[in-house]
């Protein structure tokens, strides 16, 4: 039996397949961002796990042998925790798995609001070295419409105070999230977003919706149209058109996509706008995923 039981479903980036996953809290505090299914079932109401509980599980799984060199904290947005907390978790880690050399977490942009950049200082030197940040779009309107509780302003900030810090970001940008009539500035404002942030990291998922469309498209007020899957890779072609950036590690592989795209941005941005525009002009000659391949 694995040592620790989680609430499910349990959430990751997928380059944290290798991570022990200690769930340090149930769900997600904010819970309304409308394209965001991931905790809306009753058993995923958002709480804290409690300290002694999570030493359990720490000590369980230390006890059982598994090697642990990297942990994720879990669920959608343990960075909500205070300083404290977080540094009594980390410490925690450190006293069961010594050889641990990664520790990461998701991280809304507002969670960073109340921590200064000496505090996250002091994380990064305990080992908290990348959190994954959910910019979904850097346009102001299309944050509105999603009900993220963020701006572009706000995003900016915290990732500015990570970068400051020396706590690496990794960003997610929602490919097709404005609809076919937001299209365009979504794209163009999420890349001056990331200009502007220089994150480490970098990937678009699409959006999908396994749940219906009908809570995320409310907001829209009838307006809300889907992009096909030109149009999907036309607003990629707007997003890497407009980035600048130094050296960012770019990643469109995640399952949603259809076009699997790799590179380091700045350096690749050539060869991955030829990837995208022969998706649009000549797609026999480029391997797309079948929609059957696809999932979130
Ligand atoms: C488990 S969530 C946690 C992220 C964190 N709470 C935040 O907002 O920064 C991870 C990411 O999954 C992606 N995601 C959630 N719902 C999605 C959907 N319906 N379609 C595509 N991606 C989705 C979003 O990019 C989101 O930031
Ligand atoms: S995207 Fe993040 S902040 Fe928004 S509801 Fe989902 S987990 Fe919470």
């Amino acid at each position: 039996m694995y040592p620790i039981e989680y609430t499910e479903p349990v959430f990751r980036p997928p380059s944290e397949w290798k991570s022990l996953i200690l769930q340090v809290t149930n769900g997600c505090s904010w819970n309304q961002c409308t394209f965001c299914d991931m905790y809306t079932s009753d058993s995923k109401k958002f709480r804290p796990k409690k300290l002694d509980l999570l030493e359990q599980e720490i000590q369980q799984v230390a006890r059982s042998g598994q090697p642990v060199s990297r942990v994720f904290l879990a669920d959608g947005d343990a960075m909500m925790l205070p300083f404290d907390r977080l540094v009594a978790i980390i410490n925690l880690i450190h006293e069961n798995f010594p050889q641990v050399t990664r520790i990461s977490s998701y991280c809304l942009p507002r969670n960073l609001k109340n921590k200064t950049v000496e505090q996250l200082q002091q994380l990064k030197t305990l080992g908290l070295s990348l959190v994954y940040v959910g910019c979904e779009s850097g346009d102001d309107q299309v944050l509105e419409l999603i009900n993220k509780g963020e701006t572009f302003q706000s995003s900016l900030d915290a990732l500015l105070k990570l970068k400051q810090s020396g706590i690496k970001s990794s960003v997610m940008i929602l490919n097709g999230l404005g609809g076919v009539e937001l299209s365009k500035q979504h794209a163009i404002n999420s890349a001056k977003l990331m200009n502007m942030a220089q994150p480490e990291y970098l990937s678009t998922l699409v959006v999908s919706f396994p749940l219906g469309v009908e809570r995320f498209a409310k907001a829209f007020n009838g307006k809300y149209a889907e992009l096909s899957q030109r149009q999907l890779f036309q607003e990629m072609e707007t997003l890497l058109d407009e980035l600048t950036l130094d050296k960012t590690i770019f990643r469109s592989d995640h399952a949603s996509n259809y076009l699997v795209l790799k590179g380091v941005l700045g350096k690749d941005k050539q060869s991955l706008l030829t990837q995208v525009r022969t998706a649009l002009h000549q797609p026999q000659n480029i391997r797309l995923r079948e929609e059957w391949q696809r999932g979130l």
